[in-house]
């Protein structure tokens, strides 16, 4: 039986084939995100349903494929749709596409989502450098035999691995000094991710307060907790698109939380536009 390394190797090379392109930079586009990959130059498409082992994502507003180009010169591939543990997937389809990613030879990941402001300064189009995860999904993505094979660089592909910059600070300190650069102040947060589809009640979310959490939502952590395994590098920015249940009153409504501003899509394109060049220089200082 072929085995996960063997399905994320074969789909790593049918995305080599696909392409000339060999990124290091990889994007993860959440809800009401995915408008970023238009802005991606010379772009090559492979929709997922055309890689081998790909799963398919289910939800409305998250398209599924992978684009494969440049921005600002800088060759990047982008997910646009991801899929999530609340369709029923099992935790090796949550995270095949950043296994498949790091086959491919990516090695900084930016993942973005769209989340629930459970801190009331952060309202509907704020975004958010998220700083740490809580992961109270109940799941870990890493569970079962450990495939050192997965590790990208000596002392990584372990069986227990280390979480505590799990959100580089090298990425984090870029991204908040380009927003400040673009003129505007980026705050951090913790990201608490649950398993949903249900949203949270508010007794749910005041708990998730007093535990530390300023966002929540649904995804993140399972494709965090894969690419540290791996030794890939995180950026984590959360777009926020509604008060979490309870912060004010209103009752949770998808079609709400897809409606994103216009004015906050553009603030991220621009922002995440202007980090891919740093990020591979950064990258290039790092390894000379
Ligand atoms: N809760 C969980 N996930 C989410 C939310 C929320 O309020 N908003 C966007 N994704």
């Amino acid at each position: 039986m072929i085995d996960l390394y063997e399905k994320a190797s074969a789909a790593a090379a049918y995305v080599s084939n696909g392409t000339k392109l060999r990124p290091r930079i990889g994007i993860i586009l959440g809800s009401g995100l995915g408008e970023f990959a238009d802005a991606i130059d010379d772009a090559t498409v492979l929709p997922y349903s055309e890689i081998p082992h790909f799963p398919q994502s289910t939800v409305e507003g998250h398209s599924g494929r992978m684009v494969i180009g440049t921005v600002a010169g800088v060759p990047v591939i982008a997910m646009q749709g991801r899929v999530h543990a609340y369709e029923g997937y099992a935790m090796d389809e949550v995270t095949f596409p950043m296994r498949v990613l790091g086959l491919f030879g990516v090695r900084e990941v930016v993942v973005t989502n769209a989340a629930g402001g459970i801190d009331p300064a952060y309202g509907p189009g704020t975004i958010v450098v998220i700083r740490d995860h809580i992961n109270l999904t109940g799941t870990n993505a890493a569970l079962g035999a450990n495939e050192s094979r997965f590790g990208l660089a000596p002392h990584t592909g372990l069986r227990f691995f280390d979480m505590t910059t799990a959100y580089s600070p090298r990425l984090r300190a870029l991204a908040v000094a380009e927003a400040a650069a673009q003129g505007w102040s980026m705050p951090s947060g913790v990201y608490l991710a649950v398993l949903g589809p249900s949203y949270e009640t508010p007794a749910e979310i005041r708990a998730f307060r007093v535990l530390g959490a300023d966002l929540v939502g649904m995804s993140t952590v399972h494709e965090v907790i894969v690419a540290r395994h791996m030794g890939i590098e995180i950026l984590g920015l959360s777009l926020v698109t509604n008060p979490a249940a309870g912060v004010t009153g209103e009752p949770l409504n998808h079609l709400e939380v897809m409606e994103i501003g216009a004015q906050a899509a553009k603030t991220f394109g621009s922002l995440v536009k202007a980090l891919i060049p740093q990020i591979d220089d950064a990258t290039c200082e790092a390894r000379a």
